[in-house]
């Protein structure tokens, strides 16, 4: 019966810049509370696949659909019907935030748009968000410039987390963030997703991160999609040349430069 239908639903998306094609025939699922993730070397094509699902860009071909609804609508309705329900999260959320606002002025107004009510509620609203991603009342009254990076990026996913949404879309979201910081950035998002049951796609070249924090991937290459299944199960037995080839690149004790060197050119050539 009562099937569990995916929160997102991507088919056969095709972007193309001119005559370059840089997202070519990408489809995928993803299901209520799981996490995906997309891999893939610089210019395969992530952050524009990314793009097009939070609506920044438009595809060539092929669709979007959110809970069952199709994206894409240019209305303020339809716009903000889709903000609602998926949110995004880059590598340096820093040009996303008003440098005059305060942390927690920035977090209050998408609940204004949102859910709308009494400001007082919206204060509270604040305070319970900044505590669920681990940010102080100090951090809260803070300008942007003040925070740290690892802060910044708590503080950009309390603001998406206050809209409420179905499912984030993160791009490179930890990248930036040194080691240990990377961590607690992980472990909050499995949290919350443990919590409130969201959905993640995961975008990041580091198959460490993307090892921890996603269920099942897909690999890009130029485009294409050469790669999908359960996360651990694509790390372990590589399918593909060229996710063997993204594995071997992992720096390890016994890592063989020359023979990835070697691998690469041979990749390329095919
Ligand atoms: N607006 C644009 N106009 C022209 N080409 C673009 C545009 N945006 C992206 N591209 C090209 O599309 C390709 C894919 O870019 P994209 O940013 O999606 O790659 P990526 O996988 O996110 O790479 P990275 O890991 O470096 O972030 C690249 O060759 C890029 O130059
Ligand atoms: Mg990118």
């Amino acid at each position: 019966m009562n099937q569990p239908q995916p929160v997102l639903a991507v088919s056969s998306l095709v972007k193309r810049f001119g005559s370059f094609t840089a997202v070519d025939d990408v489809s995928f699922e993803l299901m209520p509370g799981t996490s995906l993730g997309i891999v893939g070397e610089s210019g395969s094509g992530k952050t524009t696949t990314a793009r097009i699902l939070a609506g920044l860009e438009r595809p060539t071909s092929g669709t979007v659909t959110l809970e069952g609804r199709a994206v894409g609508g240019r209305s303020r309705r339809d716009r903000l019907w889709q903000a609602g329900r998926l949110q995004m999260i880059f590598q340096d959320p820093y040009g996303s935030f008003d440098p005059r606002r305060t942390i927690a002025q920035s977090i209050a107004e998408p609940l204004r748009l949102h859910a709308p009510g009494p400001a007082e509620r919206h204060r509270a609203r604040v305070a319970e968000l900044l505590d669920q991603v681990g940010l102080s009342t100090r951090a809260g009254e803070a300008l942007p410039r003040d925070l740290s990076g690892g802060q910044r990026q708590r503080a950009a996913i309390a603001r998406a987390l206050g809209i409420a949404p179905r499912v984030l879309v993160l791009d490179e979201a930890v990248a930036a963030l040194d080691v240990s910081i990377q961590a607690q950035i992980l472990t909050l998002l499995d949290e919350l997703r443990r919590e409130t049951g969201i959905s993640y796609v995961f975008v990041s070249h580091d198959l460490a991160v993307v090892r921890y924090i996603t269920d099942t991937a897909v690999v890009m290459r130029h485009g294409r999609i050469v790669e999908r299944g359960g996360t651990e199960q694509i790390l372990r037995s590589p399918q593909h040349p060229y996710t063997r080839l993204l594995l071997d690149s992992i720096p390890s004790p016994d890592w063989d430069l020359e023979r990835v060197a070697r691998d690469r050119r041979a990749l390329d050539a095919r």
